[in-house]
């Protein structure tokens, strides 16, 4: 038994080699030679005598197989490194970014996709992934919000336990399985204004009706590891809250995995000004429940004098290291160090023809019709000339997105090439750049140098557009405008792409935009002046292909937005599930809650997106209109296909507890479905209430389900709802 043999070993152990487990590693130079630089010299000798617990940014097989005999072939005790990397859309097949692949709202192609990731991560040495985010993030402004699910909390544990599923199976010590991590804990994505990195205020409530669901569902569904964040809330640093690690994740949820701190977040206390030093910084950091200190020397230089001085009982250590020879053991490794180390598996799985097939799946999957104007699209075989233009038409980079492992660049298929091999022969294709979104270096790290003045393509784009039947206008964002460090406080289209939209639509009205983005955008001029809009995230290495097959009607789009997108940046915190207010309702022409420029509600709401064909949704049928206890009623509605194409549906349950304790959302996401429909078929979709469904923390500080009355909405969006009314006695 796995508790008996993670004991025997810690019996072994020395405090140096306990608190070398609770170590992380980059692996900032190359493994297979020498170590260069005095901290990289410093690091293998501790590596060598076993005093480090994981590594991460160490790839391939050929390089975590020699850590690992550093490790195995020298130290005393032989406790085998668990290797870590940010495996977050993809190995080296891309799948779209996180955010995009939400918006297929189909979790079993998100469980397939880290399945099939997994897979390539495990294959290429590597243990564990720094995934998913499930931050529930409801600023455009946050570079992040491309990593997560969105701004929904039922919507974020959806897919964060689908994906979890997906990268561990059902067997850690499996092959083609790696630990997933749930990150970042918690409340990152509420950085105040969008600023990564910002200040988190939020109160208790917030924290736990909004952040904390997708957490507990994935502490619930077994993820190995958590991660803490970068961010305080509320003057608390997120990786000394004892509150969270220890009293809810450790004790309440009863979760035996470990937790790793963000990059150096355990030092950073010493910024956020709640620590003096480094030995300050990990006294907080363990009190607090982070077991494993990633990069940040904080564990290495302080723990063991903060025993040794009884600062700190070394119980907690104990604690801490179970819990990470505990995921070893799991994972395998101390049967086999090298269990991961096969190089052969390693060719025939990673960027595999089968993958990119489901890549391509997954991309048509993640794809959202914004706007189809006199049905505009699928584009029709009377069109006989199109200009494709556009500074990321041509772009093979940026469908990768941020965050992208070990793609290869370049490597994606661009929105002109699927045009290319999508359209019709019958229709030439032409294109023209327009002008570059971006010059000069493209990584991670580099700041993104914009491209503020080059106008020098317009003329030969201005020229194209007015010479062909239809334009397709492929504008957005540079993939590295979103991710870590990406925050923005304009959510326009930046450069000079405004410039060429509004010169082109002067000469040619007939317009597709195909929109390449990581964050929501402000679309309000695009939503004015062009007839068809179609959101295509970063989807990844088949990119193309997906867009041209939804162009020229292959595939039928079917994604559903997981964010509102707004009408200027200004809205912004902007989410569906909002609170009503005092004031919801204009009962006086100014003193209501509202902005006196723009409407409060969102230019395209959550949860919309259109299709090719029509759904008829019938009547909300309740099976009963209030239950008790632990009963439970079923609402029921029929759908139909009433246009001529087969077509999917992600048909919505939202709810509303009008009376309770605390304020709650005018309405919240319960429930949904997506459903296949073939021409004239129909097909009935079941949601199950019970007194669960309708719970929230209130202010009594419990989880709990008042009496009383609810409105129950079903719809093909967050807006378009039919309403019924339950109570709950
Ligand atoms: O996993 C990431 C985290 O999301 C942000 N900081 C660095 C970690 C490791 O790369």
């Amino acid at each position: 038994n796995i508790e008996q043999k993670v004991d025997s070993v810690l019996a072994l152990m020395t405090l140096e080699e306990k608190v070398g487990q609770m170590v992380q590693y980059n692996g900032s130079w190359d493994v297979t030679g020498p170590a260069t630089g005095t901290t990289n010299e410093k690091k293998l000798e501790r590596l060598k005598k076993g005093l480090v617990g994981s590594m991460l940014n160490v790839v391939s097989v050929k390089n975590t197989r020699e850590a690992q005999r550093l490790i195995i072939e020298n130290s005393r005790l032989k406790i085998p490194l668990i290797f870590g990397y940010d495996v977050i859309h993809g190995y080296k097949t891309m799948f779209p970014v996180p955010l995009g692949e939400t918006a297929s709202w189909d979790m079993i192609l998100a469980e397939k996709t880290a399945a099939a990731a997994a897979r390539e991560t495990a294959a290429s040495g590597i243990h564990w992934t720094f995934a998913p985010m499930m931050d529930v993030s409801r600023d455009a402004r946050w570079g992040r919000i491309m990593e997560g699910a969105g701004e929904d909390p039922f919507l974020n544990a959806e897919i964060a336990v689908a994906q979890i599923k997906g990268f561990q199976g059902s067997d850690l010590a499996s092959e083609n399985t790696i630990a997933a991590c749930a990150k970042h804990f918690a409340g990152y994505g509420f950085a105040e204004a969008g600023r990564d990195y910002n200040t988190v205020n939020i109160g208790v409530y917030e924290l736990q009706n909004t952040i904390l669901p997708p957490f507990k569902a994935a502490a619930n569904a077994g993820v190995a590891t958590f991660m803490n964040s970068f961010n305080e809330i509320d003057g608390v640093p997120a990786t000394s809250s004892s509150y969270l690690q220890r009293e809810l994740l450790k004790e309440d949820w009863n979760w035996d995995g470990f937790i790793v701190s963000d990059w150096g977040s355990i030092s950073e206390m010493i910024s956020h000004g709640v620590a003096r030093n480094k030995k300050e910084a990990t006294l907080l950091a363990i009190k607090g429940g982070s077991d494993m200190d990633m990069e940040g020397g904080a564990y290495e230089s302080s723990l063991i004098s903060l025993v040794e001085e009884g600062e700190i009982s070394e119980d907690l250590i104990h604690d801490s290291v179970k819990r990470i020879l505990r995921i070893k053991f799991h994972l395998g490794l101390f049967d086999d160090p090298y269990k991961y180390c096969d190089e052969s598996f390693e060719k025939s799985e990673v960027y595999s023809d089968k993958n990119q097939q489901l890549a391509l799946e997954a991309a048509k999957k993640s794809i959202v019709l914004l706007k189809n104007e006199n049905n505009i699209l699928p584009i029709q075989n009377k069109v006989k000339s199109i200009a494709v233009i556009g500074p990321l038409a041509n772009d093979k980079d940026s469908p990768l997105g941020n965050w992208r492992a070990q793609a290869i660049q370049n490597s994606a298929v661009s929105v002109l090439e699927g045009i290319k091999k999508h359209a019709p022969t019958s229709i030439k294709i032409n294109y023209a750049e327009g002008a570059k979104l971006s010059t000069g270096e493209r990584n991670f790290l580099s700041p993104l140098t914009i491209n503020k003045n080059d106008k020098s393509g317009f003329e030969e784009a201005i020229n194209l557009a007015e010479n062909s039947d239809l334009v397709i206008l492929v504008v957005g964002e540079d993939a590295f405008q979103s991710g870590e460090g990406r925050s923005q406080t304009n959510i326009g289209f930046l450069g000079v792409q405004n410039e060429l939209m509004k010169e082109i639509q002067k000469v040619n009205k007939n317009m597709i935009m195909v929109l390449m983005n990581g964050r929501p955008m402000d679309l309000t001029w695009s939503d004015q002046n062009i007839p068809a809009i179609v959101e295509t995230w970063f989807l990844g290495s088949q990119h193309g292909n997906a867009v041209g097959e939804v162009l020229f009607g292959k595939y039928n789009p079917s994604g559903k937005l997981p964010v509102s997108f707004p009408r200027n940046v200004g809205q912004e915190p902007l989410y569906y599930n909002q609170k009503s207010t005092g004031r919801p309702n204009a009962n006086s022409e100014v003193t209501y809650s509202h902005y006196t420029d723009a409407g409060r509600d969102a230019l395209f709401p959550f949860g919309f997106g259109l299709s090719y064909t029509n759904f008829e949704y019938g009547k909300i049928q309740l099976s009963s209109d209030s239950f008790s206890g632990s009963e439970e009623i079923k609402a029921s509605i029929e759908i139909k296909n009433t246009g001529k194409m087969a077509g999917a549906e992600v048909v919505q349950l939202y709810i509303r507890d009008l009376f309770a304790s605390i304020t709650r959302p005018i309405k919240e996401l319960k429930g949904f479905e997506k459903i296949y429909l073939e021409p004239g078929a129909s097909k009935k979709v079941e949601f199950t209430i019970d007194k669960e469904l309708l719970s929230y923390f209130g202010r009594d500080k419990k989880w709990g389900t008042d009496p009383g009355k609810f409105y129950l909405f079903i719809g093909p969006n967050s807006t378009e709802l039919q309403q019924v009314e339950f109570q709950y006695k």
